[in-house]
């Protein structure tokens, strides 16, 4: 029989906890960035739009993911938002939000990785290993945005609106 004093049962509950977080902060991050979308989408700059809502869709990826693990080690999947959604609707505000939520994000799945580590779970570490990754491109993608704003001026985003620029910014 299985008691809670358990260090299995244990480490599988700490994973559980962080892996349910990160559902949570994954969950606002999908809100956000859409909300992002629709808004950057009315204001015509339909490149933007496009970054935020590829963005959502990787978010959404990481969600499955987390959800994944979460079932494996026998617990519920908590879908509910860590934060509601900032209404920021001018372009460098939202990117300047973007960066610092992915920095955020980078910094917890690193540190969630070293106690999944120390907790023998290197399944659920290598997740969060793969998280930080993603995040740490997603940050240098919006950071290089806001860098370009600030570089070349409200032009920058006059131009992306008049779809002088075909593909969505930062893709590879
Ligand atoms: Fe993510
Ligand atoms: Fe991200």
């Amino acid at each position: 029989m299985i008691s809670t004093a358990d260090p299995q049962t244990v480490a599988n509950q700490s994973s559980l906890e962080l892996l349910n977080r990160s559902v949570a902060d994954e969950l606002h991050a999908v809100h956000q960035y859409m909300y992002f979308h629709f808004h950057l989408d009315d204001q015509g700059l339909g490149p933007l739009a496009r970054l935020f809502k590829q963005t959502a869709i990787v978010e959404m990826g990481h969600i499955e993911k987390l959800a994944e693990r979460i079932l494996f080690l026998k617990g519920e999947v908590e879908m509910a938002a860590a934060e509601s959604v900032a209404t920021i609707t001018d372009p460098s505000a939202m990117l300047a939000k973007a960066a610092e939520m992915e920095q955020g994000s980078a910094r917890d799945y690193n540190r969630a990785a070293q106690q999944c580590a120390a907790l023998a779970d290197a399944g659920t570490q290598h997740i969060f290993e793969q998280l930080v990754a993603d995040e740490e491109s997603h940050l240098d993608r919006f950071e290089k945005q806001l860098d370009h704003i600030k570089r070349f001026g409200p032009s920058y985003l006059a131009l992306q609106s008049f779809g002088a620029l075909n593909e969505p910014p930062g893709a590879e």
